[in-house]
Order: C-alpha cells, then sequence, then structure tokens
C-alpha cells in the first residue's frame, strides 16, 4: 500500500479545512495530520458489518446537509470495505439497546488500514435515542461530528451541537454524548498514548 486511500485523504482535507477555520482543537489536529504522514500499512481488517450499520445510510443522509460532498462521496465509496468494531471495554458495561446502535471503523488504528503508536483516526457511528455515558481516556481527542448531537463534558453543561463543529477533549477529561431522533456519525483523532481504549466512569 502506498500512503492513504482515498477515504482517508477526504477525511485529513476535512481536518485542513477545519483548521484553516481555526477551529476548537487546531492545533491537535494539525499534529494528527503530522502523524498521520508517518504511518505505516497495518493489519488491512477484513471489511465486517455490525446491527448499528442499519443507521448507516440514515446517517450519511443527515450528514450531506453539512459535510462537504467530497468528504461524503469518499465515505460511501470506501463504506463496503469498512471494519466495523466495538470498544471490547463496552461489551459487559453498556446495555444491549445501546451496543446494537453502536460501531465505529478506523482508517488509523490497531484494527485499521493505517498504523501509528501515537494516532488514531475513525468514524463513530451511533444509533437515534442513546445515550453514551461519561468515560474518558488518556488519549487527547478531537471530534469532528457529521450530524447532529448532545454532547457533554466535566465542567460544562451539554451542549446541542449541529454537524460542522469541532469538539476537543483534553487527556482523560470524562464526557458523554446523547442522539436525539436521528443517528450520530462523527470523524474522530486520538493522539498520544491511544493503545488504552476509553472506559466508563459511571457504574
Ligand atoms: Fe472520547
Amino acid at each position: 500500500m502506498n500512503g492513504p486511500a482515498p477515504v482517508t485523504e477526504a477525511v485529513a482535507a476535512f481536518f485542513r479545512i477545519k483548521i484553516t477555520a481555526g477551529c476548537e482543537g487546531a492545533d491537535a489536529l494539525e499534529s494528527a495530520l503530522a502523524l498521520l504522514e508517518q504511518a505505516r500499512p497495518g493489519s488491512a481488517p477484513e471489511p465486517s458489518r455490525l446491527p448499528a450499520l442499519r443507521y448507516w445510510e440514515e446517517a450519511l443522509t443527515i450528514a450531506d446537509e453539512s459535510a462537504p460532498a467530497s468528504l461524503m462521496a469518499a465515505l460511501r465509496q470506501a463504506a463496503p470495505g469498512f471494519h466495523w468494531r466495538q470498544n471490547p471495554n463496552y461489551l459487559t458495561t453498556l446495555d444491549q439497546d445501546y451496543l446494537s446502535g453502536y460501531a465505529f471503523t478506523e482508517f488509523v488504528g490497531e484494527v485499521a488500514p493505517l498504523a501509528h503508536e501515537g494516532l488514531r483516526i475513525g468514524l463513530l457511528l451511533i444509533g437515534p435515542d442513546r445515550h453514551y455515558p461519561e468515560h474518558n481516556h488518556p488519549a487527547e481527542e478531537i471530534y469532528l461530528p457529521l450530524t447532529p448531537a448532545s454532547w457533554w463534558r466535566a465542567g460544562e453543561d451539554w451542549r446541542d451541537l449541529d454537524g460542522g463543529h469541532v469538539i476537543h477533549h483534553a487527556p482523560w477529561r470524562v464526557h458523554a454524548t446523547k442522539t436525539g431522533g436521528g443517528p450520530l456519525l462523527a470523524l474522530y483523532a486520538w493522539l498520544g498514548e491511544v493503545a488504552r481504549n476509553a472506559e466508563l466512569t459511571v457504574a
């Protein structure tokens, strides 16, 4: 494999748009792009699906309203090859209703086309009417939601945000997300201690 796949290039281009606009977490996104250039071929996982993918088409349709057409076209083109999975820490801590509507795939990560010890870049899908409870992780995180959802982080109130916002979480900062009537589709980047998965901070 020579360099990132077209979908990863499209994600990087979206990062650059947000950096140029002076988004929250722009410095971290710059760092993510620099690390992406150092990524090497990863585990090349086989395509896999999960029940949450029943929300995929709806999520894309909502994301079309705010995300760049070039990004959406790249996601649609690459989607048949995505390896969807779940954080193993959540298989015993989140209920079946949540798990049936939750999946992520990664472009850079432990199970992804590209690998880097200090970087993960992926796409999160959460079905409608779900609550991703308070959790944290040692990695620094930038979320780039493509659809509306409610977002919370320690020290602040819940915020209803449309697609197109950028949300930065410092290492270990506790955060949570709720979806409303539609699914959430969100790009994310993790930097730093990325090998340690997120864990819930509430029982
Ligand atoms: Fe997070």
